[in-house]
């Protein structure tokens, strides 16, 4: 693997947040994002606007957007299922949006409440409004190793998803392995095919390390040229929709791993683990970090 660069999309606040027990408040979430944005991470994934029945840990989110000190080198972004979500990002300016959607349907459903074909359409006005105010939309696709309902997902239903997506306008689709079943041997042969169809550039990766195998996974995933990696310090969070996920792979794991490995992240680890400790103290939880714990 030859040196190189590797942007990391810190997604601890949405996707670590969304899915812990305990809800904070608005003060200790903006402090959170304060302290991520103070380390070098580029990319932080501060909330969503989605049903407030659904997700209840991120009905503040529109507080904390409008609350948190904003550094000029982070792209702030939020999730968004549906025009609606778009219009209330947009009113606390977020910088990017991510619509999200599976490779499985059964995971589509309980996840959003329709169809994946569905999913899509609804996409579409959403892009078309979120371009008219130059807002770049990522793209999520869940389930692409297995899903909690339907079991092992072909990867010609992993391409088709990423390739309306693409089509739709999204300039980069996560890969998500919700429930963190995947192995090395199977994320190498999704990405080659995956390759023929699209560029490496367009593709991130999102581990939850529910099986432990996630820095393997994305090991597998930059020896395949991927260099955009989704991670949740401390190793927050799951899905409320995936019974038995797990926390992303922790951001802290990944950046210790990419050093080691002669990569750049721009992300000063010191920072990065007291990010880390604030909100598993604040949360009263584990650090689901190795290297936090390591370096205690
Ligand atoms: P629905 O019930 O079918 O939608 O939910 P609806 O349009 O009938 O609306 C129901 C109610 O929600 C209405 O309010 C709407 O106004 C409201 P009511 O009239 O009942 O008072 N509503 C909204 N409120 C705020 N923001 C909105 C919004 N939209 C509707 N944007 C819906 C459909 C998509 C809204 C719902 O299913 C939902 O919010 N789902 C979100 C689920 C979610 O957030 N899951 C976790 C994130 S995905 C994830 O973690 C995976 C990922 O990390 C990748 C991976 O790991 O694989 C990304
Ligand atoms: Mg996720």
């Amino acid at each position: 693997m030859t040196a190189d660069s590797v942007r990391i999309v810190e997604v601890g606040p949405r996707d670590g947040l969304q899915n812990e027990p305990s809800s904070l408040s608005v003060e200790q979430k903006v402090q959170f994002i304060d302290m991520l944005s103070e380390t070098g991470l580029t990319h932080i994934e501060a909330g969503s606007f989605v049903s407030p029945k659904w997700v209840p840990q991120m009905a503040s989110s529109d507080k904390v957007f409008r609350a948190i000190r904003r550094s000029p080198a982070v792209t702030y972004s939020a999730l968004t299922p549906n025009v609606k979500g778009l219009q209330l990002a947009l009113a606390a300016k977020a910088d990017e949006v991510a619509i999200f959607t599976a490779a499985s349907e059964a995971f589509c459903q309980k996840n959003i409440n329709c169809s994946i074909e569905e999913s899509i359409e609804r996409f579409l006005p959403l892009i078309e409004e979120a371009t008219k105010h130059n807002i770049n939309v990522r793209g999520y696709v869940s389930c692409i190793m297995g899903c909690p309902y339907d079991g092992d997902i072909d990867h010609k239903q992993v391409l088709a998803v990423t390739k309306k997506l693409i089509e739709a306008g999204c300039y980069e689709v996560s890969l998500g392995d919700t429930i963190g079943v995947g192995t090395a041997n199977k994320v190498t042969a999704l990405i080659r095919e995956l390759k023929q169809e699209f560029n490496e550039n367009q593709l991130a990766v999102h581990f939850h390390d529910t099986y432990g195998q996630a820095l393997t996974n994305i090991y597998a995933s930059l020896d395949q040229g991927i260099r955009t990696v989704d991670a949740s310090v401390a190793g927050l969070g799951g899905c409320p929709y995936a019974k038995g996920a797990s926390g992303n792979v922790a951001t802290e794991d990944v950046v210790y791993m990419l050093s080691g490995l002669g990569m750049r992240t721009g992300v000063n680890l010191e920072k990065l683990i007291k990010a880390g400790r604030y909100i598993c103290h604040e949360l009263n939880r584990p650090n689901g970090s190795k290297v936090a714990f390591a370096s205690h």
